[in-house]
């Protein structure tokens, strides 16, 4: 049974501080219960005007909470929809907007704020405890509880009737593939589809903004620009799905810069070109930090170094980003030597 004890209640063997005898029980036990401390009355219980005073504020709140609900119905009827008013320091605001949440909000925080100010100076404040009983059953109670669940397995008869016990198992076994089933609402595995995009050797890098040709003099040092393969045209079916897979990202880097060898191998004078689908959950990158050459993908975070052959260097993305080769044909023109040689994007299921 819960005990209830007020202030007064002292807990036995209670160490009593300043004496002795408590510093000696406390040096023993240093987690003792240290009990409550001295009850403290506040103003209004010991000054009938302080009370008064105190139930005068919370009646005015709970006033003023009334008065603006009646002010909000008033703005509901008076304001129409369309009428814009200047209000410092908001500027032009809809003058419906901004006095229906006024008034809701000056209605609701006097509520609040009337309700806490009872409670806290009105409202009796005389602390008690409740001792914690024991959370586990006494062994009759755990016998009794055994006694009466051989008891109902034996009533239900689930060991003595074999079929439906058996069935109801194969019953509970198959439910869970109805979920299993509904995966396949998520769409169609992508299957090869990853392995392979549009780029193909001597296919033209075409600038996504302006769909010429890019040329190395159009890359500066310090630029992002963003490329998609020669011959991609946006009247055909499969163009989104295309675009998607090849988009394409090209910095310069000072040579010196790039640390992968690979990466340098793989570019024109400095000149790298990434995919530009995260290798997380495929969001398009688009924030190139100059300076250290990172980008960031703006969905979770994917921080890719493009000094260092694309590798991830936070966020949860698992993998760097594809590198495409790149080379310049006879018109001066950028092109790739080839496809990618990993699949891009998260490719979960390609990937070893
Ligand atoms: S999709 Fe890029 S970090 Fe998640």
């Amino acid at each position: 049974m819960t005990e209830i004890g007020s202030h007064n209640d002292v807990p036995e063997n209670l160490p009593e501080h300043g004496s002795d005898h408590g510093h000696e029980a406390a040096r023993k036990d240093p987690f003792a219960n240290p009990g409550l401390p001295p009850h403290e009355f506040r103003r209004q219980d010991i000054d009938p005007k302080a009370a008064r005073h105190s139930e005068r504020v919370v009646t005015g709140l709970f006033v003023l909470s009334m008065l603006a609900t009646i002010g909000f119905i008033a703005c509901f009827v008076i304001f129409p929809v369309d009428k814009i008013v200047y209000i410092f320091p908001f500027g032009h605001v809809s003058a419906l907007n901004f006095s229906l949440g006024l008034t809701l909000g000056v209605a609701l925080f006097a509520i609040g704020a009337g309700a806490v100010h009872w409670a806290r100076t009105l409202m009796s404040d005389e602390e008690i405890t409740d001792e914690r009983h024991r959370a586990d059953a006494d062994d009759q109670l755990r016998e009794n509880v055994r006694q009466q669940w051989i008891t109902g397995a034996k009533e239900s008869g689930f060991g003595r009737r074999k079929m439906i016990r058996n069935s109801m198992l194969g019953a509970l076994t198959l439910v869970p593939l109805a979920g299993v089933v509904l995966l396949r609402d998520l769409g169609p595995l992508p299957e090869k589809k990853l392995d392979h995009t549009a780029w193909a050797k001597g296919k033209k890098l075409i600038n996504s903004n302006t769909s010429q040709p890019l040329r190395p003099e159009d890359v500066q040092v310090g630029s992002l620009t963003f490329a998609q393969p020669q011959g991609l045209e946006e009247t055909q079916d499969d163009f989104q799905e295309q675009i998607a897979k090849a988009a394409l990202m090209i910095v310069r880097l000072k040579p010196g810069d790039i640390k992968d060898k690979r990466e340098r191998d793989w570019g024109h004078e400095g000149i790298v070109a990434f995919s530009k689908i995260c290798t997380h959950v495929g969001c398009p990158i688009s924030l190139y930090e100059q300076q250290t050459h990172h980008v960031l993908c703006p969905c979770h975070q994917s921080t890719f170094d493009l000094s260092d052959g694309a590798r991830v260097l936070f966020g949860p993305a698992g993998h760097p980003l594809p590198q495409l080769r790149i080379s310049v044909d006879g018109d001066g023109d950028l092109v790739a030597l080839g496809d990618f040689e990993e699949p891009v994007g998260p490719a979960f299921w390609e990937r070893s």
